[in-house]
């Protein structure tokens, strides 16, 4: 059973404009998804409607459905949802509802009726993965930023979901901490199976993770696939290319330079290596001519 299906879903939350139209996507179990596309594509209304939101706490119209682990989620309550979906959405403060840190790991362990000593264990386990090992007894309302957003992400990832969905969760984050916060999502990802579906604009900074690519425009799925797919895809689309990463500009405008075809980069390593290889080839060529 997939993580998320969308089925044909549409939604609108006036009842007549779309902000979402005809969305056919799947998110497989311990996949690695994420999702891109201009302001206003609709991804935020996605991750809504990921975790049950919409149409639960907007109304709205919809045709289509969504589900979540099997349960769809016009039909489940959002306690159902809730129970394999995790999410910190791009106005994580306004999820931050208690005095200080550990309160707030505990929080939602504690509506579970967890017991005590579990919470106890869980919150150190989650403060250390997300950076904030030692700030227990830090007031909520005294963290930057950046340290709420992270706190955000580690009460969710305390109650252990299946399902993980986080709408720009690097917003607030200077570019180490992004790079940071990916490489845990990533770990967890990997280690626990966890399915993720992340909103992120900046591409290059899930390139090395992401085993699926949807670009949204205008409500609609403009592509989806294999970042190997998807990337030459967008880079054809005048519209999208901008947002294609720095290395895929370079390797496609490459490729179509040359007429070569090189390997789905991962990271500036795998492009020196191959590269390098290239270069040194093309050499002992000239020089057999020579
Ligand atoms: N609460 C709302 N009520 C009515 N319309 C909304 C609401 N939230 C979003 N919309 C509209 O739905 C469409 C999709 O918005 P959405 O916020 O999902 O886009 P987005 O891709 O997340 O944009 P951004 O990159 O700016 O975060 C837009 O046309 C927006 O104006
Ligand atoms: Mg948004």
């Amino acid at each position: 059973m997939a993580a998320i299906v969308f089925d044909d879903f549409s939604y609108a939350y006036d009842g007549t404009t779309k902000a979402l139209d005809g969305i056919r996507l799947e998110v497989a179990k311990g996949s690695f998804t994420v999702v891109a596309g201009p302001s206003g594509a609709g991804k935020t209304t996605l991750c809504l409607a990921a975790c049950g939101a919409v149409p639960h706490y907007f109304g709205g119209s919809m045709a289509g459905a969504v589900r979540v682990a099997g349960v769809d989620t016009a039909a489940g309550s959002m306690g159902d949802i809730a129970a394999h979906v995790g999410t910190v959405l791009e106005d994580y403060e306004s999820q931050l509802v208690t005095m200080t840190v550990a309160e707030e790991v505990a929080f939602t362990l504690e509506n579970r009726g967890m017991k005590h000593e579990t919470i106890a264990r869980r919150i150190g386990e989650v403060l250390a993965q997300v950076g904030l090992a030692g700030l227990e007894d830090r007031e909520v309302g005294a963290l930057s930023g950046g340290q709420k957003q992270r706190l955000a992400i580690a009460a969710v990832l305390a109650t252990r979901p299946g399902i993980l969905v986080l709408d720009e969760p690097a917003s607030a984050l200077d570019p180490e901490g992004a790079e940071e916060l990916y490489a845990l999502l990533a770990g967890l990802n990997r280690e626990t199976g966890m399915a993720l579906l992340v909103v992120e604009h900046d591409l290059a900074r899930v390139l090395a993770y992401a085993d699926q690519m949807v670009v949204l425009a205008g409500g609609r799925v403009a592509c989806q696939g294999r970042p190997e797919d998807v990337l030459p895809a967008m880079w054809r689309q005048p519209g999208l290319a901008a947002m294609v990463p720095p290395l895929w500009q370079i390797k496609l405008g490459l490729e179509e330079k040359l007429d070569e075809s090189f390997a789905a980069w991962r990271n500036e390593e795998e492009a020196a290596a191959e590269l390098g290889g290239f270069i040194a080839a093309r050499r002992r060529g000239g020089e057999k001519s020579a």
